[in-house]
């Protein structure tokens, strides 16, 4: 992600839009030659240590595969290798500082220009909606994927129950704000707190999930317990963390990234293989537990059903 850092080090390396551990098993398969690395790297895989999931059991009333029938990215790569700045900017940290974060009790406010401002309790907000799963690619903005099995309910539900006016425009989302359970609010590497936002009919289309968990268990702390944002044709980015209050504005709000570094990172942020980030091309990306790149599709591939919502406006902004 972009780091206050990289401004004074803008000769930024591949490196570091790579994950740390392909990136070190790629020096291995240069230092060892093909066959040696090949032969080095394979069978730790095989060996077949990977942690199951853990946490406490989700209802979950429907399964889909909106990933094309590719395998989940293990359990163990998606708790590991997060970003979740408000946990640390390294991606190991959000696992190693999870503890802080306490995800219940919590609440939910719902405000702006809807018919009945509420608080609502994230339990009481579960029982609401019937649970799915829906197995969605994900897009990092750094140029790595993953597959991830989500647990939630669409985000076109809760909107449509939370009756907003016919002034709201946007959904904006706030993630909580609280240096005793985030200690990376204690650095100001970016504007605390977080803020995402979509346009309404982004949100109310089908696609978008406010996940409660990850692989038919409720969020581990590092991937946004105990609610969060999936949006699958956006950079990640815009997948907010640990929500507490929803607000619908008439104007576009300030998201975090974009204010951060204007030039990097838009609010619509799709993914689009053709539009370089300035420091990176977003033509390829990395699977997580893959070795050769391949090619990124525009809107993460689920452009059938969110293209037409982007119809006359430049490309160059969808990012
Ligand atoms: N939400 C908050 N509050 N803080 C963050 O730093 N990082 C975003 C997004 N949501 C972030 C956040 C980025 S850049 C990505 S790629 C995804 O979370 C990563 O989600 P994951 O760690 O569950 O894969």
């Amino acid at each position: 992600m972009w780091e206050r850092m990289a401004r004074f080090r803008p000769d930024v390396r591949e490196s570091e839009v790579t994950p740390e551990r392909l990136y070190l098993r790629r020096r291995e398969f240069l230092a060892l030659g093909a066959a040696g690395a090949v032969g080095a790297l394979l069978p730790r895989r095989a060996a077949g240590a990977e942690p199951e999931p853990s946490g406490a059991a989700l209802p979950v009333s429907k399964r889909s595969d909106l990933a094309g029938g590719e395998k989940p990215t293990p359990w163990r790569d998606v708790t590991t290798y997060n970003n979740f700045y408000e946990l640390g900017t390294e991606k190991e940290d959000p696992a190693r500082n999870a503890g802080s974060l306490r995800p219940r009790p919590w609440t939910v406010q719902v405000d702006g220009e809807v018919k009945r401002p509420r608080t609502l309790d994230v339990d009481a907000l579960a029982r609401m909606f019937p649970l799915e799963e829906r197995i969605y690619r994900m897009r990092c903005v750094e140029a790595w994927s993953m597959v991830i099995p989500w647990d939630g309910f669409p985000l076109a539900d809760f909107v449509e129950r939370m009756e907003p006016t016919s002034r709201a425009k946007y959904v904006k989302f706030t993630t909580l704000e609280d240096p005793a359970q985030l200690p990376g609010q204690r650095r100001r590497v970016l504007d605390w707190p977080y803020v995402e936002g979509l346009r309404i009919d982004e949100a109310v289309n089908p696609l978008p999930l406010l996940a409660l968990g990850i692989y038919g268990r409720v969020l581990p702390n590092q991937d946004g317990a105990p609610i969060r944002l999936v949006v699958p044709w956006k950079y990640g980015f815009k997948g907010i963390k640990s929500i507490v209050r929803v607000t619908f504005t008439e104007e576009q709000p300030r998201t975090t990234w974009n204010l951060a570094g204007p030039g990097e990172y838009g609010f619509y942020a799709n993914v689009n293989p053709a539009v370089d980030h300035p420091r990176w091309s977003q033509a390829r990306e990395r699977r997580i537990g893959e070795f050769f790149r391949r090619k990124t599709l525009p809107f993460n591939g689920y452009g059938d059903q969110v293209a037409h919502l982007y119809a006359g406006l430049d490309p160059r902004k969808l990012y």
